[in-house]
């Protein structure tokens, strides 16, 4: 999956290795009484075994690196709040098979066309 943000307000992830190659990089969005303007800030977080994550997903752009030569697991725990369980209409059949989002076109495969 590349770059996103997540459909949910809370995510949590549980990593079940260590890992060395594929961090997960975060676009945190940063600011601060005292300064006028904000910032981001770039992260990248390696999975350690047992280690778990909390955040922001829907305010924090995200995706993994490739594994290359590794097996990452991790278990991702979504968090909805009762009154906020907003999915986009595409989303479940971008990620669970692969299909283009309706609003991206065909163009959303990474295809040239003219
Ligand atoms: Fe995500």
């Amino acid at each position: 999956m590349g770059l996103h943000y997540d459909t949910n307000g809370i995510t949590v992830l549980l990593f079940l290795t260590t890992n060395s190659e594929a961090p997960l990089r975060m676009q945190v969005q940063r600011s601060h009484p005292s300064k006028k303007d904000s910032w981001v800030e770039n992260r990248k977080i390696y999975a350690k075994k047992g280690a778990l994550l909390i955040m922001q997903g829907r305010k924090v752009l995200h995706d993994s690196e490739p594994t290359v030569n590794e097996q990452k697991l991790s278990v991702v725990y979504n968090y909805y709040e009762r009154h906020d369980t907003y999915r986009h209409e595409d989303f479940d059949n971008f990620v669970y098979y692969g299909r283009p989002p309706k609003t991206l076109g065909d163009n959303a495969r990474g295809e040239d066309r003219p």
